[in-house]
């Protein structure tokens, strides 16, 4: 490729610059900001936190030490059995090792510097080493080079000539810090981490399309208490256009509730655990977002055999009603336990009868899914707190606050969500307004919550025959037209409700975003925020009708002929 600067025009983000050529070879897409800026920001917490994790790691130990010099001493005299000092450490990765054999220390803490007697001070840790396994331009590898404070060495890959070429003269390009930090190889991602195993703190997955291909590689290249970022965009193949395909790729059926973006996550979150636990490693999800026209998600990654039987409970069929859109989770597994030991077996099931009993119809069954958290709520405090005390580092600031103030207000424990619309819809009655519908929710004495993915979700703990009694009471003073018989919601409001629901306005029928006025879901910036075709394939008439002339033949003719593109492209569900 010519090296005539006149032939690449200069893109920056953030900290990072970037050469693009003319003929733009290298997939770029200047929506991904979010997912860029995002990814920094947890990035700056995970340093934090793994900082103090580790600060609180070595003062147990200390003090575990003494203890067992204390009890030795008593024993030198009386006959107290030895103890081990450790056994009951929780500290990131380090408390997982402490109750598997061999005990390794983690990969980052540094073995070149002697341990001192005090036990403060011991082991200092290394700066994170971050892997971005498929890295196009580099622009990503560059941002968090230049930008995260306290970051370690960066490695790139690309199986892309093209690509690892645009990332070495952009890695040039930025200068003395990003080229003794960002190191590029020309290699198969997969490969790579397959021979790196526990060697990065850090590995990032963003790739075309699905990742489940890096999936069982990308586990096992991550340190104890490390963590696994990932995006996917075939977000069609996720919420149930082809089910078989999301199967065959993910292990999971996904289903076509309005609730399916946050079932994406989920799936994804699934599939991810299910690789771990082939290498006695679990995943503690941070943060799942569903933006734009993708998912992302940051999982920690740690190793336990015994931790690891608790998967079952972490996940859970889901069936869904054909004909009223109900839903109810299966779970997998269940413990029991007796006289301090816990049984792991099988989910008692089934959860729902044949038919409907709010509807009479049958049921889909889909997943299995991620049922567990999908936040770790502490750490989004975190991350916004952290975002909100540097707004002017941050190009997306705008959008990713508001994603995190949602996220922040979610009921963590509630899986998928209603659609205030899709009930109504079933009745064929007007709807209530949130605030009427939340109430009478609140009244009734459950919990409610707004979900980050969809702004008319409602995420609840009430079991669904409560809230078809809360709309069988708004349709007695809002009446429907009469609709025949044997269509679900003539079924539904032909029983009476078992209480009279109380619509009065409860006090935090308002999220606090909402009563604050604080922004909470924001249109996009600009027309075309979208997914961007494959670099380097033909554009044909069908990527112009799924993306829109403007996506296409953008300033960046990015190309692509193959299914999975097609896949990207969500906006239909
Ligand atoms: C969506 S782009 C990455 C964009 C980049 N992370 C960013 O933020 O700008 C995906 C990249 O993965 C690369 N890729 C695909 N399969 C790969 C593999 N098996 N090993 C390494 N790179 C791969 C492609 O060449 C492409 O450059
Ligand atoms: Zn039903």
């Amino acid at each position: 490729m010519s090296t005539d600067l006149n032939d690449f025009k200069i893109i920056k983000e953030g900290e990072a610059e970037i050469l693009m050529h003319a003929k733009n070879e290298v997939f770029y897409n200047k929506t991904q900001v979010n997912n860029r800026d995002l990814s920094i920001a947890v990035l700056r917490t995970f340093i934090e936190k793994r900082q103090l994790e580790h600060e609180a790691f070595l003062t147990r130990r200390t003090k575990s030490a003494e203890k067992v010099l204390e009890k030795n001493s008593e024993s030198v005299s009386g006959s107290a059995p030895n103890e081990m000092p450790m056994d009951d450490i929780e500290c990131n990765g380090e408390r997982e090792m402490l109750d598997e054999t061999p005990q390794e220390e983690p990969c980052s803490v540094r073995k070149d510097i002697p341990e001192s007697t005090n036990g403060k001070g011991k082991r200092e840790l290394k700066p994170p080493r971050v892997l971005e396994a498929l890295s196009a331009s580099g622009l990503r590898a560059l941002r968090y080079a230049r930008e995260v404070e306290g970051i370690g060495q960066v490695v790139a890959l690309d199986n892309d000539k093209a690509s690892v070429e645009a990332c070495r003269r952009n890695i040039k390009f930025n200068g003395s810090v990003a080229c003794s930090k960002v190191e590029s190889h020309l290699t198969d991602a997969r490969v790579f981490m397959l021979t790196h195993p526990k060697e990065f703190d850090v590995v990032d997955l963003d790739p075309y399309g699905s990742p489940s291909v890096f999936l069982d590689s990308a586990v096992q290249s991550v340190v104890d208490g490390g963590m696994l970022m990932c995006t996917a965009t075939d977000m069609a193949v996720l919420c149930g256009g082809n089910g078989e395909v999301c199967y065959s790729k993910y292990g999971s059926y996904p289903l076509r509730g309005k609730y399916c973006h946050e079932m994406a996550l989920r799936i994804l979150l699934a599939c991810i655990e299910s690789h771990a636990n082939r290498y006695k490693r679990y995943i503690v999800p941070v943060l799942s977002v569903q933006m734009d026209f993708y998912i992302r998600v940051f999982v920690r990654i740690y190793t336990s055999a015994s931790a690891m039987k608790n998967t079952p409970l972490k996940l859970s069929y889901v069936y869904q009603c054909i004909g009223c859109d109900s839903f109810h989770l299966q779970q997998i597994g269940r413990t029991v336990s007796k006289n301090n030991s816990v049984r792991y077996l099988p989910g008692f099931g089934p959860v729902v009868p044949q038919e409907c009993t709010d509807c009479g119809k049958k049921f889909n069954m889909g997943g299995p899914i991620w049922s567990a958290p999908i936040h770790d709520l502490e750490w989004v405090t975190s991350i916004l707190a952290d975002l909100k005390s540097m707004k002017d580092r941050y190009p997306a600031y705008d959008r990713i606050s508001a994603v995190l103030t949602t996220i922040s207000e979610e009921l963590p424990d509630i899986p998928l969500f209603l659609s205030l619309h899709n009930l109504c819809a079933t009745l064929k009655c007007t709807s209530p307004s949130a605030v009427v519908f939340r109430s009478a929710v609140i009244n009734a004495g459950y919990r409610i919550s707004g979900t980050h993915v969809n702004p008319l979700g409602l995420k609840t703990d009430a079991p669904m025959d409560v809230i078809w009694d809360i709309m069988r009471c708004w349709v007695k003073s809002h009446p429907v037209k009469e609709q025949p018989s044997d269509q679900p919601g003539s079924v539904i409001l032909a029983k009476e409700p078992a209480f009279q629901a109380n619509f009065a306005r409860a006090v935090a029928s308002l999220s606090k975003a909402q009563a604050k006025k604080v922004a909470r879901f924001l249109p996009n910036p600009e027309r075309h925020w979208g997914p961007k075709l494959r670099a380097g394939r033909q554009i044909t008439s069908k990527h112009i009708s799924l993306l829109g002339p403007e996506a296409v033949n953008g300033s960046l003719k990015h190309d692509h002929d193959d299914g999975d593109e097609e896949a990207q492209v969500c906006h239909k569900f």
